[in-house]
């Protein structure tokens, strides 16, 4: 069932709708309705406050509450979200909306009365809202029922402002990018294959440049033998172990009044066996997601051509399937990546760097003013920050830029160091220039990226290890639903509308 959302300017307590959202902040002196709830909190009086200790509703983050309303407000339900202490929080603003949307799924008509004073906190609450009812039933036989699609009215008094209606519908545009790139990463592998996420990623294309007005994005799909005569040695060295060829994707968003210009490469591994140096059977579960990258810049590249941003992105998404064949790389083997640098493979399941290295070769024969990478590429980066935070390594300034980015963005980014050794280890290779992989079991993430550094020119560049981040393996929470995340959709974005800022400025 899809929504339909829009901003209104209207009374929580008259409204008329199955259910009224109301934040609930969790203040010193007890819990109390968010700003955005008053005339709700006045229609309660003095019952509100037993109600909500009745209720024990404290007002903490991922609280919720249903109350009958017996005629006291005009709609019959009301959903008490918590919001936590600080109602200007607008992550916790984005998370509550999350749990709203959830707890109310079959509502046909929904107010949200959560902070939504400002831009932010508006577009917070409908991606909130949107990405936090999220679900995947392609493959489950009985569907929810198809009814009416709901409504969804953000309450805001500010909703007739330019600034809201504006923020409002990139916010959907945003939505949209990061439920796109959740549908691809959990569709199963044998259905996504390189061949047939790049077909997805040309039909997604057309949809969007479909029409009078519909923004111009250059696509180019490269097959195998184009990536050959291109030399992408390192794309082909993990593709040509499946029976499903790479394939590279190249999109172009170049408006006449671009200020500058930014590339975009993520990883697209469609789903990573580990190839001969085979993972474990409990390691290989969630693979599917290796191509969370690719979907990221993929879908970020198209929300900021729909936004219209006046930057130039050149945008590659290097596709290929790690699997075990009598085709498969070997450890051992020497692989030429495009620009003739050569590899010495010692892993067949640090692949992800392989595909990058050519992608990331080409990316910067563009002549971006910067770089920024996308991957799900160690475990061992997942292993040190967990599964919700990314690692960015780099260029110091553009790693700060990322981490500001994904704050705005509601996505949380810890920076990592490129230690001086790693530059010895990854030359130590005896027959190779460079060395894969090398078998030191401490900081692989970091050695992962110095080896990416290699291949960018001396340009300024992030790396996004995103390993683990891309796929929620565990319960719901605020806005992100178990299963695919859409992770770093968000902070591209936001990158990017920033990086458009700062060349406006001067
Ligand atoms: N795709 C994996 C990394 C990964 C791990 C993604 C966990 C998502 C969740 C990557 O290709 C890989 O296999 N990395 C190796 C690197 C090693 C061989 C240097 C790893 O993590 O062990
Ligand atoms: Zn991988
Ligand atoms: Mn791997």
């Amino acid at each position: 069932m899809t929504s339909t959302y829009s901003l209104r300017a209207a009374s929580p307590a008259k409204t008329r709708v199955d259910a009224v959202v109301v934040g609930v902040v969790s203040g010193d002196k007890g819990p109390h309705l968010c700003t955005a709830g008053a005339d709700v909190a006045e229609a309660y009086g003095r019952k509100l406050r037993p109600l909500l200790s009745t209720l024990g509703v404290k007002g903490k983050a991922g609280e919720v509450a249903k109350v009958p309303t017996n005629g006291t407000i005009n709609s019959p339900l009301l959903v008490l979200v918590g919001l936590g202490a600080d109602e200007s929080d607008t992550a916790a603003v984005r998370r509550a909306a999350g749990v709203a949307a959830r707890s109310i799924p079959n509502a046909a008509s929904v107010a949200l009365a959560l902070p939504a004073s400002t831009p932010e906190e508006a577009a917070a609450v409908l991606t909130g809202h949107r990405l936090g009812a999220y679900t995947y039933d392609r493959y489950k036989s009985a569907k929810p029922e198809a009814g009416d699609p709901g409504t969804v009215v953000v309450l805001s008094a500010e909703a007739r402002r330019n600034e809201m209606e504006e923020a409002f519908s990139a916010a959907q545009v945003l939505a949209d990018a990061v439920i796109a790139t959740r549908d691809w990463v959990n569709t199963p592998p044998a259905d996504l294959t390189p061949p047939a996420f790049a077909e997805a990623v040309a039909e997604a294309h057309g949809a969007l440049t479909k029409g009078r007005g519909a923004p111009e994005v250059a696509i180019e799909v490269f097959d195998h033998e184009q990536l050959a005569e291109m030399d992408c040695g390192g794309i082909l060295s993990v593709g040509d172990s499946s029976d499903a060829p790479a394939r590279l994707v190249r999109l172009e968003w170049a408006p006449a009044d671009a200020v500058g210009h930014v590339a975009l490469v993520g990883k697209g591994i469609t789903f990573d066996s580990g190839g001969l140096s085979i993972k474990p059977s409990s390691s290989m579960t969630g693979m599917k997601g290796d191509m969370a990258g690719a979907a990221a810049v993929v879908q970020a590249t198209f929300a900021i051509a729909r936004l219209g941003l006046p930057v130039r992105v050149t945008t590659y998404a290097p596709m290929a399937e790690n699997m075990v064949s009598g085709t498969a790389t070997r450890p051992g083997d020497v692989v030429t990546i495009r620009g003739g640098r050569t590899v010495e493979i010692a892993n067949t399941d640090a692949e992800g760097r392989m595909i990058l290295a050519d992608a990331m070769v080409l990316a910067a024969e563009d002549e971006p003013d910067v770089l920024v990478d996308i991957a799900t590429l160690t475990g061992h980066l997942q292993l040190a920050l967990g599964d919700r935070v990314g690692a960015v390594l780099g260029s110091d300034d553009v790693v700060a830029d990322v981490i500001a980015a994904g704050r705005v963005g509601g996505e949380a980014h810890w920076p990592m160091p490129i230690p001086e050794e790693m530059a010895e280890r990854i030359t130590s290779s005896k027959v190779a220039d460079l060395l894969q992989h090398d078998w030191v079991r401490w900081g692989g993430g970091l050695y992962a990226a110095a080896f990416l550094r290699e291949f960018t020119a001396g340009l300024p560049w992030a790396h996004l290890d995103i390993a683990g981040k891309e796929i929620n393996s565990g319960g719901a929470y605020g806005h992100v639903v178990p299963g695919a995340t859409g992770f770093g959709v968000a902070t591209l974005v936001e990158f990017v509308r920033r990086f458009v800022e700062s060349r406006s400025e001067v």
